[in-house]
């Protein structure tokens, strides 16, 4: 079975990973912002991801025009494709639920030029459907199958949606905090830090506890220790964890003096104050460098530190100032339309 995923901007590598491991999967090549797969696996185990932000088992991708002539050639692509019946089955399978009659409604999206408006295509969609499967009901709200089409750079990309906002919005986050980061970044760079099932996991400046769940999500652990300056932060991070992900421990602290031993964590994972909204330059300068040199002291020789900021030139600097760490990697993402860069680093083994 064929299926796609749409992931943050810049994560598809990391996405396709986490979907090889998980479902045995073959990758299918990618787009920005989407994944193409193919697997054997139940459907519902799809929605166990945790780097995507939705999941769709395929019905028609295929060129399409720019111009108007466009939305005819994806209604056709759509009452043609061969792929519709299993696409469908796969939804059935991945949410049972008893009916008497299939509801459907369509999410049509587009990027770049606009010689139609978004409707059109959802409407050419709608009778290409209406025309496929007369038995089936159009409904606005509450649809049992959701068909979504997206035409991007001359192409349509239509699936039926097995996930729900549920998936990219998880079920945890009761209390919020600003600046919070998206769950399926926040797992993308704790796969970046290569968990372990002995880890100690740490993160300075855990806000709403965003990466401290999502690394308790991702497997064993020996300890998880988070804590945050603003005690608003440090009370949103505990109602979110609530009594799960032990033992862990979230505390107020300043992350440029850590209350934590040398070389006693293993991974760090930190998602660093950046944007327009923050301040001074010198401060979030002088708040890099205390970060850096706390980071370099509480990780362990061979550690793996991975940072999210916008601010790629001060953290590098921030760093490099201590040769014992290094930079490994750097992902240019997108976050919420932001450019950031998640930015792998390691303690070399002799430190
Ligand atoms: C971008 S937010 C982190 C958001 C978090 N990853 C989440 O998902 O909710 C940055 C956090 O750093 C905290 N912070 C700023 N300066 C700090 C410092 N010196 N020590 C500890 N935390 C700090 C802020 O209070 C804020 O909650």
């Amino acid at each position: 079975m064929q299926f796609y995923a749409f992931v943050a901007p810049g994560l598809e590598e990391i996405a396709q990973r986490e979907i090889a491991a998980r479902l045995g999967a073959e990758r299918q090549g990618q787009q920005r912002g989407v994944v193409f797969f193919a697997t054997d696996a139940p459907p519902q185990a799809l929605l166990s991801l945790g780097t995507t932000e939705d999941v769709f088992a395929l019905v028609a991708r295929g060129p399409v025009a720019a111009e108007r002539a466009g939305l005819a050639q994806a209604g056709a692509l759509v009452a043609e494709s061969p792929l519709f019946a299993a696409a469908v089955g796969a939804q059935r399978r991945a949410r049972p639920k008893r009916i008497k009659r299939i509801t459907y409604r369509i999410v049509a999206q587009r990027r770049g030029q606009k010689h139609y408006a978004r409707q059109e295509m959802r409407r050419a969609l709608q009778q290409a459907i209406a025309w496929r499967f007369p038995r089936w009901k159009y409904v606005a709200e509450q649809a049992l199958l959701e068909v979504w089409g997206l035409e991007a750079a001359g192409e349509l990309l239509c699936g039926v949606r097995l996930s729900d906002q549920t998936m990219r919005h998880r079920t945890y986050k009761v209390a919020q905090v600003e600046a919070s980061l998206r769950p399926t970044v926040a797992r993308a760079l704790v796969m970046l830090s290569e968990p372990e099932d002995g880890d100690v996991f740490l993160d300075p400046m855990c806000g709403a506890g965003t990466l401290l769940i999502e690394r308790g999500l991702s497997g064993r652990y020996a300890q998880l220790l988070g804590g945050d300056i603003r005690s608003a932060a440090v009370a949103a991070a505990r109602t979110n964890i609530g009594p799960r992900y032990k033992p862990i421990a979230v505390r107020q602290w300043d992350a440029r003096d850590l209350p934590l031993g040398d070389g006693s964590v293993d991974r760090v994972v930190c998602n660093l104050p950046f944007g327009k909204k923050i301040g001074e330059p010198q401060a979030l300068r002088s708040l890099y460098e205390g970060f850096a040199g706390e980071v370099v002291r509480v990780l362990r020789a061979g550690g793996v530190a991975v940072c999210l900021t916008s601010e790629r030139t001060l953290l590098a600097e921030a760093f490099g100032a201590w040769p014992a760490l290094y930079m490994e990697r750097v992902y240019p993402v997108e976050v919420l339309g932001q450019r950031a860069f998640c930015c792998k680093l390691k303690k070399r083994a002799d430190r």
